[in-house]
């Protein structure tokens, strides 16, 4: 059986003031009656394909994590406290460390985002049985999405020649590249966004963490080593822990290894992670608005409009993005949605 692996201990500024510090993105309802994290739960629900998830997040967030998956009746086989945030590589490496402990050393991990929106019907069970069948080779697969636009925000994937598991190898990754480097690579062609979601057994990953990235091995081993485990949270040795390198997986291992592959896939996928992606993603009315909660507009269009709080009414404005949570809200272009996280900074800096 796979294991998942859930991360869940990343910040989502850019969509401030629904997603913060206290209850970041992953955990809030953006535009369902669950959350980004309890939809990835379900995801991985199956239990003829799947053991109970691993939870990887911050230690502030372990009860907003058990109480969430307890809504769900969902067991955990366990959630990892981070006691400092090292970024996904220490998060992972720390993960695959602790599973190794539990369920031996020949396992297979699925290591998820938890802050994605996606259709998980047969095109995405179609993409699992091919990374599952990948994985078991000795490759550390990702899932490709058919770039749209040169978005500056997500790794790339270059394919490289086919594997008889019906994945391809990966020929090169690019983690977060300029402007130009994606726009020219949208326009070669052959390049995938990186889904953020990887498949690939545990001790191979390791073995890839302690070639590229020692100090992060080694730090996340130590932590593991010295946690102190209560009912279902397994702390995190702090000072161990802290001694790795903040680095993100793709940076430290994606970019470095020979032996990763890429299985093409159609699955419906968001990161949704800014309000324009929200907006690209909303059901629109005649006049291209996206109205969420508590909001009325008129003579408005190409406009996202949220409030969970009181009643928002838009007159006459195009591309903007109005958000009201119970303490704050947001006014802004639609165009200036990925800078929201530098308005969040500001905000913090001026407080
Ligand atoms: N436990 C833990 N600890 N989780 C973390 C941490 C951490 O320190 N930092 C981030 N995460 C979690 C986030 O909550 C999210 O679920 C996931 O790890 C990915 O982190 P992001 O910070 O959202 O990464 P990204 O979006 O910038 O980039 C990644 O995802 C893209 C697709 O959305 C990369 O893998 C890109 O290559 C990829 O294209
Ligand atoms: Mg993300």
């Amino acid at each position: 059986k796979i294991i998942p692996v859930i991360m869940a201990g990343g910040k989502g500024t850019r969509l401030w003031p629904l997603s913060r510090s206290s209850a970041p993105k992953q955990f809030i309802q953006v535009v369902d009656e669950k959350t980004l994290f309890q939809a990835t739960l379900e995801r991985v629900a199956d239990k003829e394909l799947y053991e109970a998830p691993v939870v990887i997040t911050n230690q502030d967030f372990r009860f907003t994590v058990a109480e969430q998956a307890r809504e769900l009746g969902i067991d955990l086989s366990a959630i990892i406290l981070e006691p400092v945030a090292r970024n996904t590589a220490a998060a992972i490496a720390a993960a695959a460390f602790h599973i190794r402990q539990i369920f031996g050393e020949n396992v297979t991990l699925q290591i998820l985002a938890s802050d994605h929106e996606i259709d998980s019907g047969t095109d995405w069970q179609e993409a699992i049985a091919t990374a599952h069948r990948t994985a078991s080779t000795g490759m550390i697969v990702t899932f490709g999405i058919a770039p749209t636009e040169p978005a500056t925000g997500y790794g790339y994937i270059e394919q490289g020649a086919p594997l008889p598991t019906g994945a391809h190898k990966v020929k090169r990754f690019v983690e977060k590249p300029e402007l130009a480097a994606a726009e020219q690579m949208l326009a070669a062609g052959g390049f995938f966004w990186n889904s953020g979601i990887f498949m690939c057994r545990a001790d191979l990953l390791l073995s890839e963490v302690e070639n590229f990235a020692p100090a992060v091995h080694e730090a996340a081993a130590a932590a593991v080593r010295k946690a102190s485990v209560d009912l279902d949270f397994v702390r995190l040795d702090e000072v161990s822990f802290a001694a790795s390198p903040d680095i993100s997986i793709d940076y430290a291992v994606m970019e470095k290894t020979d032996n990763a592959a890429v299985v093409a896939s159609s699955f419906a996928w968001s990161d949704l992670g800014s309000w324009d992606a929200v907006w690209k993603l909303g059901n629109k009315d005649e006049n291209g608005n996206v109205v969420i909660g508590h909001a009325t507009v008129m003579n408005t269009e190409h406009s996202l409009v949220l409030s969970r709080a009181s009643h928002v009414a838009v007159h006459g404005l195009k591309n903007v993005a109005v958000i009201a949570s119970e303490d704050a809200i947001y006014v802004g272009r639609m165009d200036d949605a990925q800078d929201v996280g530098k308005l969040v900074k500001h905000l913090a800096a001026n407080e």
